[in-house]
């Protein structure tokens, strides 16, 4: 068996910055409000025709994460792209990033995990570099939410949480003799809550035709729809069980974590989670204040910050958790 590191890290967001203050031109909500219940003060969305798509925004995190890496586009041996928000319906945006850097006929994946995505993607990865069948996988996550949300009051508990990006990373065989390396993953699903967080239309369930037809008003079936405290009881409960499971099987204990970059899905989940593990301020990294909640790109977005804020190091253990709609959920325990 191979071991698997992450070589390189690189993450991308839009310039254009929504405040909380912004929001409230156009639904009835509050900074106050916003930042009490999610922790987040600000977000980007994409601007129209700036050029900025889901493909493109991983392409340029994935560039940079490549640069990193020392990693040439023609030894990348699979790309595999998290997203819930993909350019199109078909083909996946893995094959349309593969195009925009010029890899050649690698395979290519979309992973359907949402805010577990990266976790999932990261374990798929690692897997194909310990049977030796792949050296180097570049992960992507990247969603652009910005153009399909509900922004008027109706849509609020959904729409102020999520914001638009993109992060990388290189997966790559490690030869060294050291303890480096994915440790282990540990993903699980539930899929009795699908409909708890979900989209259901447009979708064969629910065609454009048939909303068209209907042109009903108040339909909001291609909306984002959250049953949030659902939502919330259900993520503290499992970030909790998964990280327990991933230190478990190391052996490890909670004070070996150098660094938690929980998903950032509300920053009060993630202090739920840091007071159960009686972890410090330095052990996990938040940044949903200033980006939301990017879903299967908040993970790689704060780990590729916490890494250039020089808070991950080369012997660190650092912990990633996840948990969103699916239910899915994960954690990958890594040596860095
Ligand atoms: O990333 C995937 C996983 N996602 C999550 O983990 C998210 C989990 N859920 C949450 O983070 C929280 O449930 C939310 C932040 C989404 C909502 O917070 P909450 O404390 O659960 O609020 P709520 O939905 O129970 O709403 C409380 C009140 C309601 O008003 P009434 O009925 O009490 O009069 C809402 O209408 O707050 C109202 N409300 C808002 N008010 C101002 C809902 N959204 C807003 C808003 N601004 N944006």
């Amino acid at each position: 068996m191979y071991k698997a590191i992450i070589a390189g890290l690189g993450k991308y967001l839009p310039d254009n910055v929504v405040t909380n203050n912004d929001l409230k031109k156009v639904m009835d909500t509050s900074d106050e409000w916003i930042v009490e219940r999610t922790g987040i003060q600000e977000r980007r969305h994409i601007i129209k025709g700036s050029g900025d798509t889901t493909a493109s925004m991983g392409a340029e995190a994935a560039k940079i994460a490549l640069e990193r890496a020392q990693c040439a586009a023609e030894e990348v041996d699979l790309i595999l792209f998290a997203t819930l928000s993909p350019d199109y319906y078909f083909p996946g945006s893995g094959v349309l990033v593969q195009e925009l850097l010029a890899i050649p006929d690698c395979p290519a994946m979309d992973i359907r995990n949402q805010c577990s995505g990266f976790v999932y993607a990261l374990a798929t990865a690692d897997q194909f570099v310990r049977t030796g069948m792949y050296k180097n996988v570049l992960v992507i996550g990247s969603e652009n939410h910005s153009g399909g949300l509900d922004m008027s009051t109706r849509g609020r508990n959904v729409s102020v949480i999520f914001g638009d990006g993109a992060g990388a990373a290189l997966v790559t065989r490690y030869d060294g003799n050291d303890d480096r390396g994915i440790l282990s993953s540990h993903l699980h699903s539930e899929g009795k809550h699908a409909e708890e967080l979900s989209l259901i239309g447009p979708s064969t369930n629910r065609w454009v035709p048939q909303i068209m037809e209907e042109n009903d008003p108040e339909d909001t079936s291609y909306y984002p729809y959250m049953n949030g405290q659902f939502v919330f009881k259900n993520a503290v409960v499992r970030f909790s069980e998964v990280i327990k499971e991933g230190l478990l099987q190391n052996q490890l204990a909670a004070e070996d974590i150098k660094l938690l970059v929980p998903h950032q899905a509300n920053l009060r989940i993630a202090q739920f989670v840091q007071k159960k593990f009686g972890l410090g301020e330095d052990q996990v990294y938040n940044n949903i204040q200033r980006y939301g909640n990017t879903t299967a790109a908040s993970i790689p977005i704060a780990l590729t910050e916490a890494w250039e804020e020089g808070r991950v190091k080369q012997g660190d253990l650092v912990v990633l958790a996840a948990f969103g709609s699916g239910f899915t959920w994960g954690s990958s325990i890594i040596k860095w």
